[in-house]
């Protein structure tokens, strides 16, 4: 048996450090993580045992290459170059044509990999999730801005919460209620709403509704339905003061974003801004899987 190389002996022991965390429950994971696991810009993810190799070259190293073939899996690559916005190419074994689901703390997301350059689920807010269904009980409320396909939305449902999913794009609030469905949960029974985040919020403040809990994670920079423009340095502290306007009493708010040009400092003064003096913030950690750059910034807050 011919001997490991280097970049195949990287991958066997990061894959290897992270089995604890495959379970019963769980079957999608970060399995490879850049520079934490000793290779820059190369990162691997699996979705009920589907791989998806991401990297910022357009050439696959070779090394890599023979890994991933050797693997047996259904492999897809993924290049993370900030204007490629599509569907991962097919690499090597099986090829995946439709949808499938993926198990994370035993729920069920429904997986894509011909919807664009995402595909279902962001796997670094795994203990957000979690920690939202633990703050939800029977009869509390859920905002879920900027939702994409959801996942909050399923965890807080699965929590007990009354939820309501707000994101621009129609096709990801279906995929949305299909991600209900896969764990059943009733979407006629949770409100649905397309549009802008900061529209909604002005209208549920002028209407005096209020949750129990909101959710703020956007995209680093977007245009809203009227173009718009949202970028989180610059308008972060905005929302934040809308959505403490739709906070209940006691109410919380989990607030995001995976902006690399904000430190982790500059992130907590920008949602400050935002917040009444007596707010109480927490700075959560990024999964223990993500050991290379801990871009993610997440905060709990409490009203
Ligand atoms: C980074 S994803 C959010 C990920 C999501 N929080 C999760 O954990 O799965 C960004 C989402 O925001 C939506 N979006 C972008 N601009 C928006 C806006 N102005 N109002 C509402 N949704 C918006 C996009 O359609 C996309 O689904």
């Amino acid at each position: 048996m011919s001997a490991m190389s280097g970049i195949q002996s990287k991958f066997s022991s990061a894959i290897n450090k992270r089995q604890s965390l495959l379970d019963i429950d769980t079957d999608a994971l970060r399995l490879f993580d850049g520079i934490g696991d000793r290779l820059d810009d190369t990162f691997l993810e699996t979705f009920a045992d589907h791989w998806v190799i991401s990297t910022r070259d357009n050439q696959l190293d070779s090394e890599v290459r023979t890994f991933l073939e050797a693997s047996g899996k259904s492999v897809y690559w993924k290049r993370l170059d900030q204007h490629q916005k599509e569907d991962p190419t097919h690499l090597c074994g099986e090829e995946q044509t439709g949808a499938f689901l993926a198990k994370e703390s035993g729920v069920n997301y429904e997986i894509s990999f011909q919807s664009g350059y995402s595909q279902g689920i962001f796997l670094d807010q795994r203990e957000n999730r979690k920690r939202v269904r633990a703050a939800m009980s029977e009869g509390k409320t859920l905002l879920n801005t900027f939702a994409y396909t959801g996942a909050f939305s399923v965890c807080a449902a699965l929590g007990g919460a009354i939820t309501t999913t707000l994101d621009l794009s129609q096709p990801y609030l279906d995929w949305a209620k299909r991600n209900m469905q896969a764990n059943d949960i009733d979407p006629s029974q949770h409100y649905f709403c397309k549009g802008d985040t900061f529209h909604w919020l002005k209208r549920f403040a002028k209407q005096g509704r209020k949750f129990d809990g909101i959710i703020l994670d956007p995209p680093t920079f977007s245009r809203d339905d009227k173009g718009k423009v949202f970028r989180v340095e610059s308008h972060y502290d905005q929302l934040i003061s809308l959505a403490t306007q739709c906070l209940a009493e006691d109410g919380w708010i989990l607030a995001s974003t995976n902006c690399r040009k904000l430190s982790d400092s500059d992130f907590l003064e920008l949602v400050k801004k935002g917040l009444p003096r007596s707010a109480k913030v927490k700075a959560l950690p990024m999964p223990s899987e993500y050991t290379g750059e801990s871009y993610l910034k997440s905060l709990w807050i409490n009203h």
